[in-house]
């Protein structure tokens, strides 16, 4: 299963690195406007979240997508990362549905930034990469006792 795992996302990680890596120095802006239609959408995560977002939390999501843009091909190195961010989301008892609505408006903005330079193939890269890896890896570390 790993092994199968490693090769069906190995295909598909190119895109997802090139699609990251088009944003360029709009990486940041981005992140920034996935959180305000994640709040417009879902406004009742919104008070989970401090009223302003501070730099490290955006800079840490900017660090955790990149990661994944570059090594969503292997588990196995992401995958201590992934632990224990899905640990540090405990306290926000989220379900399936949450990581779900996450996804979706992450993917939906991440197109929408793109523009021209986004695919159907780059969209099922993004959905595959959360899909298998990092959301399995998330909840992984959400379920593990502290
Ligand atoms: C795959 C999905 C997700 C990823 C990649 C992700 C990523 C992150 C990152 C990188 C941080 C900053 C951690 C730190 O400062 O150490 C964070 C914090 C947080 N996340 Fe998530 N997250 C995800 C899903 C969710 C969902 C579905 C919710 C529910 C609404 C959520 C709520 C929060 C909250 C409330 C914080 C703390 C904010 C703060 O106090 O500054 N996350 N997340």
């Amino acid at each position: 299963m790993a092994d199968g795992l490693r090769q069906e996302t190995a295909v598909k990680t190119g895109l997802i690195t090139e699609s990251w890596n088009a944003l360029g120095a709009g990486q940041r802006a981005f992140v920034e406007a996935f959180y305000q239609r994640f709040f417009e959408r879902y406004p009742d995560y919104r008070p989970l979240f401090p009223l302003e977002l501070n730099p490290r939390h955006l800079e840490k999501m900017v660090q955790t997508i990149a990661l994944m843009a570059d090594q969503s091909q292997d588990r196995g190195r992401i995958a201590p990362h992934m632990h224990t961010l899905g640990q540090a989301h405990k306290a926000y008892d989220l379900s399936a549905r949450d990581f779900d609505n996450f996804k979706r408006t992450f993917v939906e903005v991440l197109g929408e930034r793109l523009g021209r330079q986004w695919s159907a193939e780059a969209e099922k890269a993004w959905n595959d990469a959360f899909d298998a890896v990092l959301v399995p890896l998330m909840r992984e570390g959400l379920e593990r006792p502290r």
